[in-house]
């Protein structure tokens, strides 16, 4: 029988630290906290503060201990490579610790810092678990990134050891995972101790003798590690994701709290049981990674699906159902823009026919606002709830869902449903008001943020503070806009800095529009995301030209392309520009991004009061139109 959710929101809400001291006790400690909640440093709250614990051992070896090592933890599925592996309990942890152990052997100690840039391979989670194991702090960086995104967060974090493989597989394509490793280092100014690569066989890396080592010969002699007591407010992860400027920030998350939220989110946002099989077909480079491959499904003693391959083409639009139906996945979590590449496909969902479904209970969305159209379909195709929910990689776990393990409301198409209990949000107007059900504002949630949501940016506090507790004294801006229903149904309608989600990845326009200005023609740009069908958004640039540049648009347009390809990465999808005489600008001189990307998307708007000249919004638009832009409302955005 599940409780109604007004019941479980106001425990929550009033007295959080019962609340979550209760959901702590469902996790093994070396030492019980002092505190559960310790507010004498705001905005630093930290969760359970004297507890000693270990993520590894929560995730793994705890479950061998009660008696559960038999059962699998991890199945790795690959169509890319035609592979398929599964682990149980006992061996993935046997994997880790002694993995664990040879990063030891090599000087890794509690709080070194390990750089994990691997494909979707089993190794990037024993990696992630060997570092938590022995008190690590790791960084994974998606795989889609280019060398300079890599290099950047070497010199942020100085890792002792960088973990990669050989090569990924995107589709048919070989990624050179080792040739971008080696340019990152060279890049970069700090230089790590070792590497240490996982040798594939779809393409040999070639060794630098006094720096790598493969995988194989990392564990030559090494004996496995045991879990290091880690303090519960100690870090466990930094994970990277994009700020307003080119300098991304280093979210750092702890062990003690973030293990109970996402704990606790498995059984009440998820309703899933220990032994039941949950996929989250997303990458451990992003949060949804950390969070939904590896850590939560472990520690509630799930099963987790690693998937090498897309929904799409790997090797036709059947792939989820194949693998939903092959494992009796219970719960399915993904990007709706993976849902768009489905039904572009298969528009009649002749694949979902192929297979019994009949395990599989609920579809969850995140990443990007779920678009009723996509959200109708599942659910007309699938015949499951389909739960948008909203989160963030600062969060680490949803914001807003309808929580499916407290008793759950009905489906508003377009809204990520109420608040999860203990995030208490408001919409707030500039001067701090809270607004009235319906009105548009900024989405800010009430400090204490609760446990799992991130400690601080990493070395750096102050920017911290800056960037999220600044603007609204005693909330953390969400950077989000959006506005409330009289009954508690958020909507989550727009970014309210410069960051675009292109295919749910998040991403700095500001940091494009760096590499478009390298390009020795171009005197200044801009970048907005557009419409599109298929990711969400993509971003495009306009490029203003330096006087007297003759060099032929097309060339401008085809090298600033191949800049961001190579700079940024594949995953930014940035694949035109136009040339514009200027761009438009308020008096005091700044670039009226989101009026640009209105016309783009054929949105209302207002003609912003401090623009220095009106025309030029004619001029964008009529450059707009000559690509295709500025003509026709994109449906169902
Ligand atoms: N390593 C190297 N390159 C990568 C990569 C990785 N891990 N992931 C993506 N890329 C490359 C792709 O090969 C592609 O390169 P291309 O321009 O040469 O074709 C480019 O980055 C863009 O990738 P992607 O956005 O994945 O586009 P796609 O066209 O290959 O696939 C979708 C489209 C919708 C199928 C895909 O975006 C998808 O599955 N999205 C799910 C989103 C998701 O998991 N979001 C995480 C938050 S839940
Ligand atoms: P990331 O940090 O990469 O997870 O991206 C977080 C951002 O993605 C949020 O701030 C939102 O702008 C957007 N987002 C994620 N999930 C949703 C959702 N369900 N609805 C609307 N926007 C979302």
């Amino acid at each position: 029988m599940l409780l109604p959710y007004n019941t479980v929101y106001q425990r929550s809400i009033e007295n959080p630290e019962e609340f979550w001291g209760e959901a702590a006790e469902k996790l093994h400690w070396f030492k019980k906290w002092n505190s559960v909640l310790d507010t004498t440093n705001p905005p630093f709250f930290r969760w359970f503060a004297g507890g000693v614990t270990n993520t590894c051992y929560n995730a793994l070896d705890r479950h061998v201990d009660e008696g559960r090592g038999n059962e699998t933890a991890i199945i790795y599925d690959s169509p890319v490579t035609n592979q398929k592996q599964r682990y149980t309990f006992r061996e993935f942890r046997d994997i880790v610790s002694l993995f664990a152990g040879a990063l030891q052997s090599r000087g890794v100690r509690k709080g070194d810092r390990v750089i994990i840039y691997m494909p979707m391979i089993p190794e990037a989670v024993v990696a992630m678990l060997a570092c938590a194991r022995i008190g690590a702090i790791h960084s994974v960086v998606f795989g889609g990134f280019a060398s300079h995104e890599l290099a950047v967060r070497i010199d942020d974090c100085k890792p002792k050891v960088i973990i990669s493989a050989s090569c990924g597989i995107e589709h048919s394509k070989i990624i050179d995972y080792k040739r971008l490793l080696d340019f990152a280092i060279e890049l970069a100014h700090f230089k790590p101790e070792i590497c240490i690569i996982k040798q594939r066989e779809q393409l040999k890396a070639e060794l630098n003798e006094d720096r790598d080592l493969t995988w194989q010969q990392s564990l030559l002699g090494a004996e496995p590690a045991q879990c290091v007591p880690m303090e519960a407010t100690d870090p466990l992860y930094i994970l990277y994701t994009s700020g307003t400027t080119g300098q991304p920030k280093g979210i750092v998350r702890d062990n003690g709290g973030h293990m109970v939220a996402l704990k606790w989110s498995m059984e009440h946002v998820y309703n899933v049981k220990p032994g039941e099989v949950f996929w989250a077909a997303s990458d451990v480079g992003w949060v949804v990674g950390h969070s939904y491959i590896v850590y939560a499904p472990l520690l509630h003693g799930c099963t987790s699906i690693i998937f090498e391959g897309k929904p799409v083409g790997t090797p036709d639009p059947g792939t989820f159902w194949r693998i939903v139906s092959e494992y009796n996945v219970s719960v399915l979590f993904t990007a709706p823009t993976a849902f768009r590449a489905i039904k572009k496909e298969d528009p009649n969902g002749l694949f979902i026919k192929n297979y019994d479904l009949s395990g599989f209970r609920t579809l969850f969305l995140a990443g990007e606002r779920a678009d009723p159209d996509t959200v109708k379909w599942a659910e007309q195709k699938l015949s499951v709830p389909v739960v948008d929910h909203w989160w963030q990689t600062e969060t680490g776990w949803a914001i807003a869902a309808n929580c499916q393990g407290i008793e759950p409301g009905p489906t508003k198409y377009g809204s990520a449903s109420r608040a999860v209990p203990v995030y208490n949000v408001k919409v707030v107007n500039q001067e701090m008001e809270e607004l009235s059900p319906g009105q548009m504002g900024d989405i800010v949630v009430k400090l204490p943020l609760p446990p799992g949501t991130m400690l601080s940016l990493w070395k750096a506090d102050n920017r911290f503070v800056e960037s999220y507790m600044t603007r609204y004294p005693g909330y953390y801006q969400t950077s989000d806009a959006g506005f409330i229903e009289e009954d508690g149904y958020i909507h989550i309608m727009s970014r309210t800095d410069d960051i675009i989600n292109v295919a749910g990845h998040r991403l700095s326009t500001g940091s494009i529009e760096a590499e478009l200005c390298e390009h020795p023609d171009v005197a200044e740009s801009a970048v907005i995301g557009v419409a599109d069908d298929l990711k969400g958004e993509v971003p495009l640039g306009f490029l203003v030209l330096k006087s007297g540049v003759d060099t032929p648009h097309s060339q401008i347009i085809k090298h600033v392309v191949e800049y961001v390809r190579e700079n940024i990465g594949p995953v930014a999808s940035f694949k035109n520009a136009i040339i514009v005489d200027r761009l438009p600008k308020t008096r005091s001189g700044k670039t009226l991004r989101a009026t640009m990307r209105k016309i783009a998307n054929c949105d209302e708007y207002v003609m912003p009061a401090t623009i220095d000249d009106p025309a030029i919004l004619d001029e964008i638009k009529i450059a707009l139109q000559t690509i295709g832009y500025a003509k026709q409302k994109k449906q169902n955005r």
